[in-house]
């Protein structure tokens, strides 16, 4: 059986879980199910990413300490992610002592090995405010279309990038004093040394096709030394025999996988070094979006070889999400955050469903289409799953005291072939889940769900009933309607990864526990309780609601 961490990237303790990030979270969170399922061991690592100038400000203007904050945004993040069904093994915060050490040993390994570079640099200083400006701090206009108002990194009119000393008539976002420029010691991490070990590291099946390509363009323009350190005032660690500088937050904040890790293992006697040593036989897999390509496959592997860690497994990276075909958007209330989508629509089954239609290995983008959303969930989960109970359950409990004829007893050649097919579909159905292609397999299942629905149409229990020879035990109609039971369970089963809660629900109709191996398929259950509706239909004055709450 396979051992294997499995990561989600930490999101930032300063704002709320939006639908973006759970494009992320719900991805791995079934992922990581599966692969339970399945009978591997898999631990599910994730933290919140406390540390950076913006957490700090944001701490200063609601009057209490960054740990305060942090503490409080937690508390939010660990409820949304909970009634989201996102099962982490170990919820952290990279605020932590385990965190302190971690990144303190890495560096000073690194410093041992060479790979730290210390260099006086130039940084836009805001004079009022007494300290250094980060990029997103300073604004000014373009120093190509002239446009006002402009971040120090790029420009949204024209689209061209540049470093903020370009900007004209800079000021800082914080005080709108003009900053000035100032000398400062910082620290490099060497990445130019480490080409030749990444470009090994990279080429050996770790990425996706895309970012390798991605990674072949930056390999190409060259790698440039990293700038781990950051000047006081800040949020962070300081650096050990550095005194008013700390590190900056993309170098604890991978480590924090690490020291989540190390947090759960030490509470759950499990060892430390056989998920991290170098040559671990473990897997350590992480989810990331697109965007942190870069922190994820130069500068962690780099770290990680250079302190004497083992490298990441898999790295897969997915798109970001876009609402009705646009960027999410405050103004379009198409913003959405967890907590408004659970204020409004409630039931976190739908959204996971949809998302996993949606996904696969790829970095493509995937869009939520609000509409589509509401008839597909309507259509797929109320209209055809669900129905498939709705329709039979009703004569079993009626005429055959909830008991199921068993599979083996079913006389009837298609009704068998229904099920046996289903339970055939089980290599496939585990070999779209570990490949991630969700989307494919939802499509998977949902046509067995229609051949099911079809052949309750075409056998009419409805009519069957009226007959009272047909009420005897072992009837056509105690046979049709347990063979639709009997393969509503088994897609059940094969679902359980992406929608959890929606079949512990089954489960507990089948009078079992909630499914938590696919080993399931090969039992079979023999009765049922009395029939309770599984799910509400999505309504479109919910949908509305959350777009109206999010203007
Ligand atoms: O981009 C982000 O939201 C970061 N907070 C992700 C950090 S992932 C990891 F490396 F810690
Ligand atoms: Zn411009």
């Amino acid at each position: 059986m396979r051992k294997i961490l499995v990561t989600s990237a930490l999101p930032y303790a300063n704002g709320s879980i939006h639908l973006g990030h759970l494009v992320e979270y719900i991805q791995t969170d079934i992922w990581v199910r599966f692969q339970k399922m399945q009978g591997n061991t898999a631990y599910y690592i994730c933290a919140d990413d406390t540390h950076g100038t913006p957490i700090m400000l944001m701490a200063e203007q609601e009057k209490i300490s960054p740990e305060e904050l942090v503490e409080k945004i937690h508390k939010e993040h660990s409820k949304d992610f909970e009634e989201f069904h996102v099962n982490f093994d170990n919820f952290y915060l990279t605020n932590s002592p385990e965190n302190k050490e971690l990144s303190e040993d890495i560096y000073k390994a690194l410093f041992k090995n060479n790979k730290i570079l210390e260099k006086e640099i130039e940084q836009f200083y805001d004079p009022n405010k007494k300290m250094f400006l980060p990029d997103r701090f300073i604004k000014g206009e373009c120093p190509k279309c002239k446009a006002k108002d402009q971040y120090g990194d790029s420009c949204e009119v024209c689209g061209s990038t540049y470093n903020p000393t370009d900007l004209i008539n800079p000021y800082s976002v914080l005080t709108g004093a003009s900053p000035i420029k100032k000398k400062t010691k910082h620290y490099f991490f060497k990445l130019s040394e480490c080409s030749d070990f990444l470009l090994k590291w990279t080429k050996s099946g770790t990425l996706q096709k895309e970012a390798s390509n991605k990674l072949e363009e930056w390999f190409k323009s060259g790698l440039a030394d990293w700038d781990i350190s950051r000047d006081a005032p800040y949020f962070g660690f300081e650096i050990p025999d550095a005194p008013g500088k700390f590190f900056y937050v993309w170098l604890d904040a991978p480590i924090g996988y690490m020291a989540s890790f190390k947090n759960f293992a030490e509470k759950n006697k499990i060892s430390f070094d056989d998920y991290w040593k170098n040559n671990s036989e473990s897997e350590l897999v992480h989810f990331i979006g697109k965007d942190i390509l870069y922190f994820h496959a130069l500068f962690w592997p780099a770290t990680l070889e250079y302190s004497g860690y083992r490298k990441p497994t898999k790295i897969f990276a997915h798109g970001f999400l876009t609402v009705n075909g646009e960027k999410m958007s405050k103004s379009r209330g198409t913003f959405i955050t967890a907590r408004s989508y659970l204020d409004n629509i409630k039931n976190p089954n739908f959204l996971r469903y949809y998302y996993a239609s949606k996904l696969n290995d790829s970095m493509e983008d995937i869009d939520l289409n609000l509409e589509d959303f509401l008839a597909k969930v309507n259509s797929d989960l109320v209209g055809k799953f669900i129905n498939i109970p709705s329709r039979t359950s009703g004569f079993i409990s009626k005429y055959f005291e909830n008991q199921l004829v068993p599979i083996s007893n079913i006389e009837d050649e298609k009704a068998r072939e229904l099920v046996l097919g289903i339970v055939n579909m089980k290599d496939l159905v585990l070999e779209h889940y570990e490949l991630r292609m969700f989307s494919k397999l939802i499509k998977l299942l949902m046509s067995q769900v229609e051949v099911v629905n079809e052949f309750v149409s075409l056998r009419e229990p409805w009519v069957l009933a009226k007959n009272e020879n047909q009420h005897i035990v072992n009837s056509d109609l105690h046979q049709i309607c347990s063979t639709c039971l009997h393969a509503f369970r088994l897609l059940s089963i094969f679902l359980t990864p992406i929608i959890p809660d929606l079949t512990s629900k089954v489960a507990l109709f089948f009078k079992e526990t909630p499914y938590d191996t696919f080993s399931n398929i090969e039992i079979e259950a023999n009765a049922i309780n009395k029939y309770e509706h599984l799910i509400q239909r999505l309504e479109s004055k919910d949908i509305e609601g959350m777009v109206d709450s999010g203007k």
